[in-house]
């Protein structure tokens, strides 16, 4: 297949690509380098042995993306393309609605008028909300909290409609739960600009040195020691389950909607333990208050993954570890 990957510079992009590109696929990138680097195709041609195609365009350029399909047939789209930070979005929600909703619409448009027929679309276990009770199945009720979240909702909303309307689409929105750590290579892998939100990133600039130490943002939370849990997953497992998605593609019609989580839930202090234990690193940390807007607790039911898509993770916590830690070390500055 030629599969059209928007955002394929990006973390999750860039590994999907590696795995496409492994499986024996075409793969041709769209990136406005908006939240990523240029280098990151080198990087991916490298470990997959061979070269995607690159174009520079954002997906709200309804001329370029015509060109780039009148010029050319692809048998499948992933749309990874967007933005993604709580705060921001709060902020600054015509950001987020213009790059994700609209953004989104566009390109389907053109995917659509071009004969696509086969769609894959990064959503979030954000869409599921403060509220929904862990292990959170994919029928669980959806209020998202922010506009990232509500604008992750409309995108599979939108895409439903468009397979209502289109008996030839198919369509499958993932919600990931927590993607952490790097290729194995460590030659790619997250490389945030300016002071992590996250948690795997902070943990690894403080081990690394860029910053002093981590706040573990409340350990007065009712879990096991206090401090919060979500559902870590390995962004190597999280880029094949979407090659899993695409072979249920190949049988099923219609729009599905499929969270990839590991089905276990993970409290910071335990990432943190994990992390010195595997790597023989410190991490000099102390308690802080807890941060606005955090679940308790946060964890998939990957059985609908499990069952449908025939996919489950196979890398543990250790792995998640040694592979962000690698990554970091041989990337201190990200791709800089
Ligand atoms: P990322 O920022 O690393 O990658 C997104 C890529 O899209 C970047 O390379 C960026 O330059 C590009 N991009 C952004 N807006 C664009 C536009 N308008 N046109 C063209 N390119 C554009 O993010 P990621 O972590 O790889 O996330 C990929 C997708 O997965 C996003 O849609 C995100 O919302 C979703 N997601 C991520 C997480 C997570 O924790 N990382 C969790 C759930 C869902
Ligand atoms: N945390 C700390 N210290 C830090 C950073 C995070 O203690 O410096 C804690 C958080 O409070 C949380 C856990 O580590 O308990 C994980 O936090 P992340 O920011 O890594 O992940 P979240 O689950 O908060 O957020 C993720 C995505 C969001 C998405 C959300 C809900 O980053 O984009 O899941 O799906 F909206």
């Amino acid at each position: 297949m030629r599969v059209l990957i928007t955002g394929g510079n990006g973390y999750i992009g860039s590994h999907t690509c590696i795995e496409l590109l492994a499986a024996g696929h075409a793969v041709t990138i769209v990136d406005n380098l908006s939240n990523s680097s240029p280098a990151v195709v080198e990087r991916i041609a490298r470990i997959a042995g061979r070269q995607p195609e690159f174009h520079q365009l954002d997906v709200r350029d309804a001329a370029g993306l015509e060109r780039l399909f009148a010029r050319q047939a692809f048998d499948a789209l992933i749309h990874f393309a967007g933005v993604k930070a709580v705060a921001e979005s709060v902020a600054d929600p015509l950001k987020y609605y213009s790059n994700n909703v609209c953004g989104s619409a566009l390109l389907f448009d053109a995917a659509l008028r071009h004969g696509v027929t086969r769609l894959v679309f990064s959503s979030s276990a954000t869409v599921y909300g403060e509220a929904a009770r862990s292990p959170i199945g994919e029928d669980a009720p959806l209020a998202p909290a922010n506009p990232y979240g509500r604008s992750k909702r409309m995108v599979e909303e939108l895409l439903a409609d468009l397979c209502r309307a289109n008996p030839g689409l198919r369509a499958v929105a993932l919600r990931y739960f927590n993607p952490v750590g790097a290729h194995p290579s460590g030659r790619v892998g997250e490389a945030p600009g300016g002071i992590p939100d996250n948690l795997m990133p902070y943990l690894c600039q403080v081990a690394v040195g860029r910053l002093p130490e981590l706040t573990v943002f409340g350990n007065d939370y009712p879990t096991p020691d206090g401090t919060a849990i979500r559902d870590y997953i390995h962004v190597v497992d999280l880029a094949q389950g979407h090659l899993k998605a695409f072979d249920y593609l190949e049988r099923e019609g219609g729009m599905h909607f499929i969270n990839l989580g590991t089905g276990r839930g993970t409290s910071v202090l335990e990432l943190l333990a994990a992390f010195e234990r595997v790597n023989g690193v410190r991490i000099p940390h102390r308690m802080g208050a807890r941060r606005p807007g955090d679940t308790t607790e946060t964890y998939a039911d990957a059985a609908r993954a499990a069952q449908q898509l025939g996919w489950s993770t196979r890398l543990s916590l250790e792995d998640m570890c040694r592979d962000a830690w690698c990554w970091q070390k041989l990337n201190p500055a990200g791709y800089a």
